[in-house]
């Protein structure tokens, strides 16, 4: 990250540097480093959103505005599984990272005794939510080393045996910055080992790609590296229906992709 950081500064001229501060009205006064907890919004996003909550309040009921928010919903959608390298119908909207990951986990089939294999440097958006998976259906975390004396990989590798049913890592650690490559893991682990990343400091900071990476289910943040507001994500599922149908939210119901799929068919046929 520092890296491109670096590299950036040298690229781009002053008067670029300054047309891209004034659309991002946080970085105008400050030296804004912190992307990894809140990215500094656009004007024009901030437009936006300033323009649906009038259409909003001025028009709640009018017709339209429901296919307005869809549109923007698909918008959405789409934006993020360009992000991904997967199409519109394999991203379900989220508010927030750890709500992907709590998504994910619940949509797993898990059986007391399954083990769920993650490492020591994991956010509570990762943790609580495995935590939550062993109080409730009696699942086993095991935590490998990222910095200890074998690759993070192998030391994953390490702490599968047939108990295992899913590895859950971020894609870049928001301890020290250190990325996991995606593909090296999949290679490690086998085809059939599910892998749900974290992926609140990599999607929008680092190249994601679904078909290179090789991940089966991907969390993006929405107010981080994405620069958007608090409140918004994505859970991005290559193969949506091998996850369970899982109890989903108001936004949820108007995403057209698995793990909620079996409930939008029976929520609403139309879809
Ligand atoms: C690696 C990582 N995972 C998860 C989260 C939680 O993000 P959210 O608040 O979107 O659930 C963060 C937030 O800083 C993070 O850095």
């Amino acid at each position: 990250v520092s890296h491109l950081a670096h590299t950036s500064a040298h690229l781009l001229e002053p008067a670029t540097i300054a047309r891209l501060r004034a659309e991002l009205p946080s970085t105008t006064s400050v030296t804004y480093l912190n992307g990894g907890t809140l990215g500094p919004i656009p004007r024009a996003a901030t437009a936006a959103m300033r323009d649906e909550l009038d259409r909003q309040a001025n028009f709640r009921q009018a017709p339209g505005v429901w296919d307005a928010l869809s549109r923007a919903q698909a918008r959405a959608r789409q934006v993020t599984g360009r992000l991904v390298g997967l199409r519109p119908d394999q991203i379900a909207l989220m508010h927030a990272t750890h709500e992907g990951i709590n998504t994910a986990l619940w949509a797993l089939d898990i059986l007391p005794g399954d083990s769920i294999v993650t490492t020591d440097q994991e956010h509570p958006g990762v943790l609580v939510p495995l935590h939550v998976q062993a109080e409730r259906r009696g699942s086993v975390t095991r935590t490998a080393a990222w910095h200890g004396e074998l690759d993070v990989i192998d030391a994953i590798v390490n702490l599968i045996d047939n108990t295992t049913i899913a590895v859950v890592v971020s894609h870049v650690s928001w301890t020290t910055g250190a990325i996991i490559d995606l593909a090296a893991l999949r290679a490690a682990v086998g085809p059939a080992m599910r892998i749900i990343i974290d992926g609140a400091q990599g999607a929008g900071v680092v190249p994601v790609n679904a078909q290179r990476d090789g991940w089966d289910a991907y969390t993006v943040s929405g107010q981080k590296w994405t620069l958007g507001p608090h409140g918004t994500g994505a859970l991005a599922l290559v193969l949506p229906e091998r996850w369970l149908a899982t109890c989903c939210s108001m936004s949820a119901i108007m995403n057209p992709c698995a793990p909620n799929s079996d409930h939008l068919r029976l929520v609403r046929p139309a879809l």
